[in-house]
């Protein structure tokens, strides 16, 4: 089971403005994030993405099952493609694997990131560099105790400002 990662950031690292707007990244951005997380065919998100991708319109992402994580009992009004779980990271992706998905694809936010990566559940980590500084924000990844050294894959022009980073994460 490989482990992405994917985010849309701005040059100082914030995936989000400190009032959880993240509008800031390119139509390119968002056709990659897409096309990821239709080939993985799974979304994990934390709470607080799951109310911004709402209020965008971008909930629930299309032909993907959403996996929420949250503690609380949150209404499921859209069905089997949308789960509100409080699985702890391994046991989500030991779901995931159970259902026959070979990729888990993991789109923040920044608590929900630094619970994965902090038990070494990333493999593999897609960083969009939008042409953008804001000097308040919500930073990729939450503080929390981790260190980890990463290996450059690849790195790709999304248009004409915007370089996508691909890099491996070595455990
Ligand atoms: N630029 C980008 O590419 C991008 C991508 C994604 C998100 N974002 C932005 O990131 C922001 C959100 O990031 P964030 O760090 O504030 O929050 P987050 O990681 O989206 O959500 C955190 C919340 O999820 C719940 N949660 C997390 N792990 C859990 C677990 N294992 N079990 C149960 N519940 C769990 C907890 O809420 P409860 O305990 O209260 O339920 C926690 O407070 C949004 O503003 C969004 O727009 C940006």
């Amino acid at each position: 089971m490989k482990t992405l990662l994917y985010m849309g950031i701005t040059i100082n690292g914030y995936i989000a403005k400190a009032d959880g707007d993240s509008q800031f990244t390119s139509e390119e951005d968002l056709k990659s994030f897409f096309d990821h997380s239709k080939n993985a065919g799974n979304i994990i998100m934390g709470k607080n993405t799951f109310i911004e991708a709402s209020k965008q319109g971008y909930f629930p992402f299309p032909e993907a099952l959403n996996v929420v994580l949250t503690h609380e009992k949150l209404d499921n009004k859209w069905g089997r493609n949308v789960l509100f779980t409080d699985k702890s990271p391994k046991d989500v992706l030991a779901f995931l694997k159970e259902k026959g998905f070979d990729t888990a694809f993991i789109a923040g936010g920044g608590k929900v990131n630094s619970s994965f990566i902090k038990e070494k559940l990333i493999d593999e980590i897609y960083i969009d560099v939008e042409p953008v500084v804001f000097g308040r924000g919500i930073p990729i990844f939450a503080e929390s105790d981790f260190e980890f050294e990463l290996k450059l894959l690849e790195t790709k022009k999304l248009n004409e400002n915007t370089i996508q980073l691909h890099y491996q994460v070595i455990k």
